[in-house]
């Protein structure tokens, strides 16, 4: 049996939540704690990968092997991703990025005022989609963060971004989604086959859908 089955190739992975600046003091965020990205990027160099990590500003170590680089906005992680995309040979998009940020940043502290404050918000580059749009031949893995729905949304993201898997997470249920040392996730392939996992750690579901990734470079 192979111990490293990963051996000469490169992994792309991204990490960890985007923070959209609203100015020099406040910013828009969510609740990735890195943990699943960073479990990933460690299982890959585990099994002989030649692994960039991406990541957006979490509290987590990264692997000590691991190309490391770090960004903040959603745009950040745009231009960082299609630096490396060319020479990667597998791309995993583990990273919560933002779907919008705020249309207008103000480089002073905005001052409270009498009443509400309305920001309006524009939308950000979909990363997965264009790596999709662009893909010669990466194998592409989304991840899909949902509250309902999940195989309807996972299937069509499959489609929508060309992706070759996409990992979904019910992020509503016990032990599964945001900053949790466990996970819960089903792969869904582009074959059309779907492979649930039971809850495990986040470090042996990053095995699982490695092993899966491995297999698909081999057909
Ligand atoms: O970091 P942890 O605390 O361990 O939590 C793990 C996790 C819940 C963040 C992770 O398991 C997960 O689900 N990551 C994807 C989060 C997400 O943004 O999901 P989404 O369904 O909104 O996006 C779908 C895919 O498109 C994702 O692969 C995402 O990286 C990508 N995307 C999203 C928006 C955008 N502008 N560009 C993108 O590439």
């Amino acid at each position: 049996l192979q111990q490293q089955p990963l051996i000469g190739k490169k992994y792309l992975i991204t990490a960890g939540p985007t923070r959209e600046a609203i100015d020099p003091v406040r910013f828009v965020t969510n609740h990735s704690s890195g943990k699943m990205g960073y479990a990933l990027a460690e299982a890959a160099i585990e099994m002989g990968a030649e692994v960039t990590l991406i990541t957006g500003p979490v509290n987590l170590t990264p692997p000590p092997k691991a190309k490391v680089i770090p960004v903040e906005s959603a745009a950040d992680m745009y231009d960082a991703v299609f630096d490396q995309f060319a020479t990667s040979d597998v791309v995993i998009m583990t990273a919560a990025v933002a779907d919008y940020k705020p249309k207008v940043y103000h480089t002073r502290k905005m001052k409270k005022q009498p009443g509400e404050n309305v920001i309006e918000f524009e939308r950000t580059k979909d990363i997965l989609k264009e790596l999709g749009e662009n893909k010669t031949h990466q194998i592409l893995v989304g991840f899909a963060a949902e509250t309902n729905n999940v195989e309807e949304y996972a299937r069509g993201k499959l489609v929508k971004k060309n992706a070759d898997m996409i990992v979904a997470n019910n992020v509503t249920v016990a032990g599964a989604g945001f900053g949790t040392d466990t996970n819960i996730v089903t792969i869904y392939d582009k074959d059309g086959s779907a492979t649930e996992l039971p809850k495990m750690s986040k470090a042996d579901i990053a095995k699982s859908i490695l092993e899966e990734v491995s297999r698909k470079q081999k057909e």
